[in-house]
């Protein structure tokens, strides 16, 4: 899902208001990447890459491996069988 707007419209009001709210769901992860102009121009999804960086060095992150690395091999699993 992607959210945009124009400049100041409210979409990270309404990103961190949706964050609040689901924080506490015990299946729910939540990571920040971010799009900085004029850096990483190399590296398409450099956003997830950060974002996924970060919750794998929060505190307690081993569980959040493990289910990542679940949820790749079903990424992968489903990319092969579509390919
Ligand atoms: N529903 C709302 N009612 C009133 N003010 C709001 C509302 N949503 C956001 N704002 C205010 O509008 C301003 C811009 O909001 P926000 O930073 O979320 O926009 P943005 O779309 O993320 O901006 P940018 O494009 O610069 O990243 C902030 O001061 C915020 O507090
Ligand atoms: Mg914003």
């Amino acid at each position: 899902m992607f959210l945009s707007g124009e400049a100041g419209i409210g979409k990270t009001t309404v990103l961190d208001a949706f964050a609040a709210r689901v924080a506490a769901e015990p299946d729910v992860m939540i990571a920040h990447g971010a799009c900085v102009e004029h850096y990483g121009g190399a590296e398409a999804y450099l956003p997830v890459l950060e974002a996924l960086g970060r919750l794998l060095r929060e505190p307690g992150s081993a569980e959040r491996t493990i289910r990542l690395r679940a949820i790749c091999a079903d990424v992968d699993r489903s990319t092969a069988v579509a390919s």
